[in-house]
C-alpha cells in the first residue's frame, strides 16, 4: 500500500497539534507519513498519541518534524522534498494571531498572506510533480466577517474584514479558491469559530480571554475578562461564535475527505460549524462545573482594543451548508465542553 503524506504548519501550536494527533488515528489516512513543520521545535504528535492512549499503527519513523521559519521560500521548498517524498495533503495552519498581527501589521501579512501564498504555489508545482492534485486544507478565521452584520451570516454573506488577520485569511482563501477553481490544487478552507476551551498557555488573539476564563480558574490559576467590571456587569451578555477542540479537529480530518466535486467550483469556502454563547454563558458553565469558588479568580479589566476586536467579529451562523457537507457542531452548549476540559486537566492531558 503506499503512504499517506500529510504535510502540516504551524504544527508546534496547539491546533496544528491536534490535528496532526487525529490523522494518526485516522482510519481513512492508513499508512501515515507525517511531515510536521513549525517555527518552534514541532511536538512529535507519536509521543502526544501515546499520553492520550490514542490507537494508531505509526512508528517514529513515520513522523518527521522540521524546524523551519515559512516566510522564507526555501524553507517551503523544503517540506516538498524530503525522504517521505511530495506530501498528497497539506494542512496550512501556521501564522500569528488576531491581536498579534494587529499590533505587527508588517509581520502579521509576511506570515498570515505572504507565507501561504508561497506555500499554495509550491503545493501547485509539486501537484504537477506528482501527476495529481495536492489537498491543501486550510484553517481560516471568522474574522473574516466585518459589520455590518446581517442577524445571521450565511454562505452568501460577503467577508469585509475589519483587521488585519481577518485581510490575511481572506486574501489566502481567495488565491486558494481560484487555484481550485483552475485545477492547480484541491483546496479546502474551514472558517473556524472561536476555539473552546484552548488548553495550553494564553493565544496571541484577542479572543484568547474565551478560553482563559474556564482554563485557568479550572486549574486554580487566576484569570483575566477584558470585558465587564464584575461577575453582574450587563457586557457579559456580550456573545461569541465559538466550537470546542475535539469538533473543530475532527471537522478538520473531516475536511480533507469530502470529494472535490461536492463544492461549487468557485468556491472552497466552508464556516465550521459553532454555536453562541455569552461570557455570562461560559461563567455559569465554570461555576456549575468548577463550583462557586472559582469565580473569585476570575479578575475584571475593561479593555476597549479587545472590544472593538470582538465587535467586529460575528456571533451567529448558520450552519446548514457545513452541515450538508457532513460537518459536525457540539451538542449540549458550554457545560459539556467545560466538564470535559476539567477531565483532561484532571487526567494530566490539558
Ligand atoms: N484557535 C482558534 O480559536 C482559531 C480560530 C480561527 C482560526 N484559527 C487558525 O487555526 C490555525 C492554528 O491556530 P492555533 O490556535 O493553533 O495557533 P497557534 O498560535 O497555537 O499555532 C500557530 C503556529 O504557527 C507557527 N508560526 C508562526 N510563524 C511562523 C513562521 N514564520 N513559520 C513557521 N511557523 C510559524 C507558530 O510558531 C505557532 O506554533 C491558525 O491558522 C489560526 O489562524 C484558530
Amino acid at each position: 500500500m503506499s503512504a499517506n503524506v500529510v504535510l502540516v504548519t504551524g504544527a508546534g501550536g496547539f491546533l496544528a497539534n491536534w490535528v496532526a494527533r487525529a490523522l494518526l488515528e485516522d482510519k481513512k489516512t492508513p499508512n501515515i507519513r507525517l511531515i510536521l513543520t513549525d517555527v518552534i521545535e514541532p511536538k512529535n504528535s507519536l509521543t502526544t498519541a501515546k499520553k492520550f492512549n490514542l490507537k494508531t499503527a505509526a512508528e517514529p519513523e513515520d513522523i518527521l518534524t522540521i524546524k523551519a521559519d515559512l516566510t522564507k521560500p526555501e524553507a517551503i521548498d523544503a517540506l516538498f522534498n524530503t525522504p517521505f517524498g511530495i506530501p498528497d495533503t497539506v494542512y496550512c495552519m501556521h501564522g500569528i494571531m488576531s491581536r498579534g498581527s494587529e499590533e505587527n501589521f508588517d509581520l502579521g501579512l509576511k506570515i498570515n498572506a505572504d507565507s501561504v501564498r508561497e506555500l499554495i504555489q509550491a503545493t501547485r508545482h509539486y501537484g504537477t510533480k506528482l501527476g495529481r492534485l495536492i489537498r491543501f486544507v486550510y484553517t481560516s478565521s471568522c474574522a473574516v466577517y466585518g459589520g455590518p452584520f446581517p442577524e445571521i451570516i450565511t454562505q452568501e454573506t460577503i467577508a469585509t474584514p475589519e483587521g488585519a488577520y481577518g485581510l490575511a485569511k481572506l486574501s489566502s482563501e481567495l488565491y486558494i479558491n481560484e487555484f481550485s477553481r483552475r485545477g492547480l490544487i484541491d483546496g479546502r478552507i474551514l472558517r473556524l469559530p472561536t476555539i473552546a476551551v484552548r488548553p495550553g498557555p494564553p493565544a496571541a488573539a484577542a479572543s484568547a480571554f474565551i478560553s482563559g476564563i474556564i482554563r485557568e480558574p479550572i486549574q486554580g490559576l487566576p484569570a483575566t475578562c477584558p470585558v465587564g467590571q464584575s461577575l453582574s456587569s450587563p457586557e457579559l451578555d456580550f456573545p461569541v461564535w465559538i466550537a470546542s477542540p475535539q469538533t473543530t479537529t475532527q471537522n478538520l480530518i473531516h475536511a480533507k475527505h469530502i470529494p472535490s466535486s461536492s463544492f461549487p467550483k468557485h468556491s472552497r469556502v466552508v464556516c465550521s460549524p459553532g454555536f453562541t454563547v455569552t461570557i455570562r454563558d461560559e461563567i455559569e458553565a465554570l461555576r456549575l462545573v468548577g463550583g462557586e469558588e472559582v469565580l473569585k479568580l476570575i479578575k475584571f479589566e475593561n479593555d476597549p482594543e479587545t472590544k472593538r476586536l470582538l465587535d467586529s467579529w460575528p456571533q451567529r451562523f448558520d450552519n446548514s451548508y457545513a452541515f450538508s457537507l457532513g460537518f459536525v457542531v457540539d451538542e449540549g452548549g458550554m457545560v459539556p465542553i467545560v466538564e470535559r476540559f476539567k477531565r483532561d486537566v484532571e487526567a494530566g492531558l490539558a
